[in-house]
């Protein structure tokens, strides 16, 4: 069976990063014997907006449903177009309009990358964020009335459907199932936000039911975040509404490191849609076309694409030959950010290789 990916590179270092991710999924594809069609797009990216006037050809609805996933690189470039346009015009189209609920995130410490957590060692930070996608506290149920009067008022609630938390709950238990550790947490603020989130505990608890073997824990957001930094040991899967997921799967990579090597999915689990794969950094304008960004990010988005399609092996190989790589600490190979003097190609060329060799 051929598998068909979307291959959008985007704007900025999305262009450079996306070759080395590339690189990677075809060494593991042959090695493992996959069959992958990879066909790229120019839309979605800035340029295109510039000759287009919108950052979507019309029909991509129907262009992309017929991919089995979209490997996407970073969008946006702020001096020619303006942040909410180039987002709100692709990447956000896409997480709507495919039902991406679960946004996945790692967070791993690697060898050879410093946490800025003092004393911590690869092995000690391993665990995923599932991040609600397209709920919760970030709903278009609201408005403003008597704007620019000492009546203003400005309402927006959050929404929280049956269907929509029990499915990433779900995910989430599913998941944790499959890990070693088999052990779940909860953000919640059932003590300050008094409806939704006492409901949200109840939620968990129900479908903890189905998941004997899963352990489950709950702690208030904001304890939640200081355990992040405190006690990353501590966890293994943490589930999340929308708004605490989105600062949680920044907050946790961001406890592992260089952003250049943290990667993200936008999933749709029932494949009705096509999911994104996509490293969690921007278009890095700042180092745009010096060919030094870290192509980690995007290489490990790959291997996530290989796992939800169901090669969990290929996958696991990516992810060993870029810890090989960095375990190994050639500063002539790593890129800047890893205190090397490598370029973006030279670091894809040795996980290629390491790939390959196996
Ligand atoms: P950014 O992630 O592009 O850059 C933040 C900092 O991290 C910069 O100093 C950059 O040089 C560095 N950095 C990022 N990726 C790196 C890599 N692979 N290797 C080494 N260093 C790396 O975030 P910023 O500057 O806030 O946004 C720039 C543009 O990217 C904006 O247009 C923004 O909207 C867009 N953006 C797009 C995202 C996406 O496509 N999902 C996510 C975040 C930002
Ligand atoms: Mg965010």
């Amino acid at each position: 069976m051929s598998h068909r990916i979307a291959i959008l590179a985007g704007d900025g270092i999305g262009k450079e990063v996306m070759p080395e991710g590339v690189r990677a999924l075809e060494a593991a594809a042959k090695r493992f014997g996959i069959e992958l069609e990879l066909e790229p797009f120019d839309f979605a990216s800035c340029d295109y907006y510039l000759e287009h006037g919108q950052m979507l050809p019309d029909d991509w609805h129907a262009t992309l449903s017929q991919f089995d996933a979209i490997f996407y690189g970073a969008i946006g470039w702020p001096d020619k177009v303006p942040d909410h346009i180039s987002l709100w015009g692709s990447l956000l189209k896409f997480r709507r309009e495919f039902d991406q609920y679960v946004n996945l995130r790692p967070c791993r410490l690697l060898p050879g990358i410093k946490s800025p957590l003092a004393d911590r060692e690869p092995g000690d930070i391993d665990f995923y964020v599932v991040r609600e996608n397209t709920e919760g506290e970030y709903s278009s149920v609201g408005g403003t009335m008597f704007e620019g009067t000492d009546r203003e008022v400005v309402i927006q609630e959050t929404v929280m459907t049956r269907h929509g938390v029990d499915r990433v709950l779900k995910y989430a238990f599913d998941l944790a199932a499959t890990r070693p550790r088999k052990k779940l947490t909860s953000a919640t603020k059932s003590n300050g936000i008094a409806i939704t989130m006492p409901w949200w505990d109840k939620r968990v608890a129900a479908m903890g039911q189905h998941y004997p073997d899963v352990n489950v824990d709950q702690f208030h957001i904001d304890i939640l975040t200081a355990n992040f930094v405190l006690h990353p040991d501590w966890f293994d899967v943490v589930v999340a509404s929308n708004l605490f997921g989105d600062i949680l799967s920044d907050l946790g990579p961001a406890c592992t490191g260089t952003i250049g090597v943290a990667p993200s999915a936008n999933i749709n689990p029932e494949g009705t849609f096509p999911s994104l794969f996509e490293p969690v950094h921007g278009s890095a304008p700042d180092i745009a076309g010096k060919h030094i960004a870290n192509p980690i990010g995007q290489i490990w988005s790959g291997a996530m694409m290989l796992e939800h399609l169901g090669y969990k092996e290929a996958a696991d190989a990516i992810v060993a030959a870029f810890e090989a790589v960095l375990a190994e600490g050639d500063t002539r190979v790593l890129t800047p950010d890893l205190r090397g003097s490598g370029s973006t190609q030279a670091l894809g060329q040795a996980i290629a290789e390491r790939i390959a060799a196996g």
